[in-house]
Order: structure tokens, then C-alpha cells, then sequence
């Protein structure tokens, strides 16, 4: 086998060509008027080197730039089909290929792996019946519900508009005036922030989905791959340390594992809820910053995903992967989540600005199925309708829809004003009420020492002290007293709660 990293040699290499296949004389000179003299316009390959060369990018994803990711399959491992008749989940053994992407958000693609972030966790699933794309991250929560505060939660992440720094403090002030947030944050700031490599990490949806049986019963799912190395993280100083030695140590982890046959996996259990537990459950389940606790809604294993194939091509398969939210297949459908709702706009629009109308014929993204439909030309068209009708209905036995056979997954909604408003909120739904039982239960003591660390450490690096004061009394002592005032003491404040 090939070392990783090495390339094989070899005796005879083929002459260089143009993009055309032309053979070309030279790999080192370009064509000059004698050795002095001038470079010439004519050299066709110089120019067509130079041109391709400053057109080798695509725009990066507007976040989640850094990131890594590997080819491997899907093992249904339980009878699922009382619960949803997805065909790449109907049997028991039976295997499906995909590909994950693992990234952090923030950073741009030179950035730390191993800074204090969330990580994505995007799975691209290649089913018979098309690609399924499922999009989470490595915490069950996020820091907003509603899709409209998502660009300025991101935009306070990012760096500031006149100096082009990071800050803690648009960080922190965001969060503190959003106390949806309190529940992300919490993990954030824990050591889960800091995971040690992402194969030490669980994916989560995070969002609530909808699975839909053969008989058309319905209901709400969360997905939960559980990795089977174990979760370990770094603590906050290994993590900044880690920084200085490899800014590529996650990226580097994953492939080095899978080049020496290590292959990571993950476990998925679902947490299932019937349909109509949603209307009266104590939290509203379609509210990303809630979890499911495991009391009500046990998560059930039913499959594994195996990593355990390098890309050959960095940029053709990891950064060219396109992700869409809405490529869900017959059995899966979103659910009221407003979050899920938004984001099936933003994925395929933002792979369509990336690489182009026709990112999906891209090899990396194309599905293992074929696909028949009238979407026709736009840049960069590979697969084309020959002589095929191109419009619909047509009598020339182009493809036609059945609604017989495939229906759009669907639930009711009560009659309503169209309105902006927030959800309806359920019986114990309170910002603070579930990052305060994680504190206190879930949390042990060292866990619950390092999240005061941490945050104390993150609110010291250039927050204003009324962002600080916000942070203890509106923030962390509603979390917790106790973490309230711990947080006050270490930053020489006193608590109040407001
Ligand atoms: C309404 C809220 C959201 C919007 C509008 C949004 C939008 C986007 C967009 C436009 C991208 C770039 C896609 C690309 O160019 O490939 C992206 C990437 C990503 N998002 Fe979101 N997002 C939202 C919430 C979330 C949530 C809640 C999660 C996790 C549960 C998530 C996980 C990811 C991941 C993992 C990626 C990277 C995918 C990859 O590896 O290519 N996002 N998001």
C-alpha cells in the first residue's frame, strides 16, 4: 500500500498536454524571443497555466470554511420500518455509501483546528432513492430558533468591520442579549468546545425532522451518531497550545487514522417522538435550543456509519461537496423547526453561488441514481436531455411525477393569521432551564471547574465590563447562582441577579 502522503514514482510519465490534450514542449520555459528576449503572446499554454491558475477557487462557504472529511457507509443495524420507509434504511444490514464533511464554523480556511467551537458534522448519504444530505454539528443545541437572527449571530462571530479582528465582545454581546443562546453556550464554553480530534465527538441533528412509515404514520425524530472512539476533549490550554504546533491537527488526525486502517465510526440512535406528543410536550420539540431529555424520549441505536476512505482530491470532493438540507429522500421530511425551514432555502442557494446551477453533477455530489427532470443548461452542463423533451406534460415519454407513488411529507397547521412572532411556548420552556440542569446533573465537579475557567478566560479577553456585568447577572446567574457567582469572583465583579 502507498504511505500516506507519499506519491508513487514512476519510470515513464505522460507528456504534459493543454487542457485540450495537446502535448507541450516545455514544463519550465516559456517562449521568448531568444533567451533574452521578450515573452511572447503566442505561448498558448503560458496563458491558459496563468489564467486557470488565478481562477483555481471557488468562493468559500460563507462559514464552516475549515474543514475536513472522508468517504465510507451507512449499516442499518434495527428494524426501523414501523417508523419510516426510507429505502436505504428498509433492511436490516444493509449498507449505504456517503461521505462526511467535519468542519469548524468561525475561521477561514488557515485557521486553528482546535480553537473553541462547534463543529459540523454534514453526512451526505447516497441512497437508491437519491442523496440524502443530513447537516448537523457536534452539540444537540444551537445559539438561535429563528432563522432571521442566524446572519447576526454569525456576523458576531466573525471578524469586526473596521479592524478585521476577532471579538469577544461582539461575541458576548450577542449572546447576552440573546438568551436563546444560554444552552449552545454553556456547551460551548464547556470542554465540548475543545473536542481532542473529531473522531472523539458525537454528531448530532440538532434539529427536530420527520420520518413517515409506509402506512403514513408520522413523527418527530433527532438523530444522534455516538462515536465510538469515546469522547475526549483537549482542555482549554491544550487546545490554544495545539494552535502554535498544528493549525491542521484535526484535518491531519482524521486522515492519518484512516490511512492506517483506524477507522472511525459512529453509532446512530434516534430519539423518536409520536406525532401527536409534540402539541403538549413540556418543551416545544421543534425549538433547537432545547434538547429532548433522554427520560422522555430514549435515543434507540439503529445503524453505523464507518469512515474509511481518504478523498484522492481535497478540493474535487471535500471542498466541492455540496450539502443541501432539503435533499431529504421518500420517508424523511422537515418538520415545523423554523430553523430546518430556513436552512432548506440557504444550502442549495449557496451551492448554487459557489459552484453553479449544476453543482449536483459534480462527481462528489451527483447521486448513485439517475436523475430525470426539465432543468436544462446553465454554466458548466455535463448531462444534457439529447433530443428529450424539455417541457412538461409533452408526449414524447419524458419523465412524469406520480402523485400516486410520492408524496410531499406533511403535517397540519392549525388555522392562523400570518403573523412574526415567536413559538407558543410549551410548559417549562424558559431560556435558562435546561443549560442549568446540564450545570448541575449532568456536569461533574472538574467539568463544572473548567466551564468557569473557560469563561471566565473567554469574558477577559476585551469584553467591555458592562458586557461582563450583563454576562454574570442576566446570563450566568440565571443559568445558575452558583455559576453566577463563581464567573462574578474570578472576574472581580460581585453578582446580582436582575
Ligand atoms: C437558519 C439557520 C441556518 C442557515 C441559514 C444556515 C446556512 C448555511 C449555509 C449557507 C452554509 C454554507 C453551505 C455551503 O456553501 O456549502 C452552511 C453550512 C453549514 N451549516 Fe448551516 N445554517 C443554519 C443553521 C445551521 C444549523 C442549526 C446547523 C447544525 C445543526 C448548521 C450546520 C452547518 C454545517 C455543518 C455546515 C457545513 C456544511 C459542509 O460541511 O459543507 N447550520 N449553513
Amino acid at each position: 500500500m502507498k504511505e500516506e502522503g507519499k506519491r508513487e514514482l514512476s519510470d515513464q510519465p505522460p507528456n504534459t498536454t493543454t487542457d485540450a490534450g495537446i502535448p507541450v514542449p516545455s514544463d519550465e520555459h516559456s517562449l521568448t524571443t531568444g533567451p533574452a528576449g521578450p515573452v511572447l503572446l503566442q505561448d498558448a499554454y503560458l496563458i491558459e497555466k496563468l489564467a486557470h491558475f488565478v481562477r483555481e477557487r471557488v468562493p468559500d462557504r460563507v462559514y464552516h470554511v475549515k474543514g475536513g472529511g472522508a468517504f465510507g457507509y451507512f449499516e442499518v443495524t434495527a428494524d426501523v420500518t414501523q417508523w419510516t420507509k426510507a429505502a436505504f434504511l428498509n433492511q436490516v444490514g444493509k449498507r449505504t455509501p456517503m461521505l462526511a464533511r467535519i468542519s469548524s464554523v468561525a475561521g477561514e480556511e488557515g485557521y486553528p483546528d482546535t480553537d473553541r467551537d462547534v463543529r459540523g458534522f454534514a453526512l451526505k448519504f447516497y441512497t437508491e432513492e437519491g442523496n440524502y444530505d443530513m447537516v448537523g454539528n457536534n452539540t444537540p443545541v444551537f445559539f438561535v430558533r429563528d432563522p432571521m437572527k442566524f446572519p447576526d449571530f454569525i456576523h458576531s462571530q466573525e471578524r469586526m468591520p473596521d479592524s478585521g479582528l476577532r471579538s469577544n465582545n461582539m461575541q458576548w454581546d450577542f449572546w447576552t442579549l440573546s438568551p436563546e443562546s444560554a444552552h449552545q453556550v454553556t456547551v460551548l464554553m464547556s470542554d465540548r468546545g475543545t473536542p481532542r480530534t473529531w473522531r472523539n465527538m458525537n454528531g448530532y441533528s440538532s434539529d427536530t425532522y420527520m420520518w413517515e412509515n409506509a402506512a403514513g404514520e408520522k413523527f418527530w425524530v433527532k438523530y444522534h451518531f455516538k462515536t465510538e472512539q469515546g469522547i475526549e476533549n483537549m482542555t482549554d490550554a491544550e487546545a490554544r497550545a495545539m494552535r502554535a504546533e498544528d493549525l491542521d491537527y484535526h484535518r491531519r488526525d482524521l486522515r492519518e487514522a484512516i490511512a492506517r486502517n483506524d477507522h472511525p465510526s459512529w453509532r446512530l440512535e434516534m430519539q423518536i417522538m409520536p406525532y401527536e406528543d409534540a402539541a403538549d410536550y413540556r418543551f416545544n420539540p421543534f425549538d433547537i435550543t432545547k434538547v429532548w431529555p433522554h427520560e422522555d424520549y430514549p435515543t434507540i441505536p439503529i445503524g453505523r456509519m464507518v469512515l474509511d476512505r481518504n478523498p484522492e482530491n481535497f478540493f474535487a470532493q471535500i471542498v466541492q461537496a455540496g450539502f443541501d438540507v432539503a435533499n431529504f429522500v421518500p420517508g424523511i421530511g422537515p418538520s415545523p423547526d423554523r430553523m430546518v425551514l430556513g436552512r432548506m432555502f440557504a444550502y442549495g442557494d449557496s451551492q448554487r453561488y459557489r459552484t453553479g446551477p449544476n453543482y449536483a453533477q459534480l462527481p462528489v455530489n451527483r447521486p448513485f441514481n439517475e436523475v430525470h427532470n426539465y432543468n436544462k443548461d446553465g454554466p458548466m452542463r455535463y448531462d444534457h436531455t439529447g433530443n428529450r423533451p424539455v417541457y412538461a406534460p409533452n408526449s414524447y415519454g419524458g419523465p412524469k411525477a406520480d402523485p400516486q407513488r410520492y408524496r410531499d411529507p406533511s403535517w397540519f397547521v392549525e388555522a392562523a393569521e400570518i403573523m412574526r412572532t415567536a413559538y407558543v411556548a410549551h410548559k417549562d420552556d424558559n431560556d435558562f432551564i435546561q443549560p442549568g440542569t446540564l450545570y448541575r446533573q449532568v456536569m461533574s465537579p472538574t467539568d463544572r471547574d473548567h466551564l468557569v475557567g473557560n469563561i471566565v478566560w473567554h469574558l477577559s479577553q476585551g469584553v467591555e465590563r458592562f458586557i461582563q456585568e450583563r454576562a454574570i447577572n442576566d446570563y450566568w446567574s440565571k443559568v445558575d447562582p452558583d455559576l453566577g457567582t463563581r464567573v462574578a469572583h474570578d472576574l472581580g465583579l460581585v453578582a446580582s441577579v436582575r
